[in-house]
């Protein structure tokens, strides 16, 4: 199974989600490819089926909206019928912006994978890497 995972982080945070989704991949024998989204561009990863999406909450309770949000803009219309993961670390917020954000890429009739987004406060703690990894198994499978 081929998988790409790619994500926005300003300091770290979301990118540890991202490594540790990258392994549980891995080891359950998926090919990854792990990109920052400044690396990327949506054609590249709309050439994939399995896609794991990373941001953390910006703004007030939105994506990022300089790199990241131009990226999936772009990207919503090529996700139908694919199978998408979310993920992303926030602060003193409540969720909300995965929230909209799983409606979002339901809407655009991708399958969520896990069926729901997966967030972790701050760096993710051992618990948070846990579900990261199990994440991550999934999308292998
Ligand atoms: C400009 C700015 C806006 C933010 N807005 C929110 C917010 O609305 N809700 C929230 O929970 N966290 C917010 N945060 C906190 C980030 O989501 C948090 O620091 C996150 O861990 C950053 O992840 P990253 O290192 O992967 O970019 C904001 C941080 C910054 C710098």
């Amino acid at each position: 199974m081929k998988v790409v995972i790619a994500y926005y982080s300003a300091s770290g945070n979301t990118e540890a989600m991202a490594e540790e989704i990258s392994r549980g991949a891995t080891e359950a024998g998926a090919e990854v490819t792990l990109v920052n989204v400044n690396e990327t561009s949506a054609d590249e990863v709309a050439e994939f089926d399995v896609i794991a999406l990373g941001c953390a909450s910006y703004g007030d309770e939105v994506l990022e909206e300089y790199e990241f949000q131009p990226f999936y803009d772009e990207l919503e219309p090529m996700l139908e019928g694919k199978k998408v993961a979310l993920f992303g670390s926030y602060d003193w917020g409540n969720g909300e912006w995965m929230l909209d954000w799983q409606e979002a890429v339901s809407a655009a009739g991708a399958e969520l994978v896990g069926g729901e987004g997966l967030i972790a406060n701050l760096f993710p703690d051992a618990d948070a890497l846990e579900k990261c990894h199990a994440l991550g198994e999934k999308l292998a499978n």
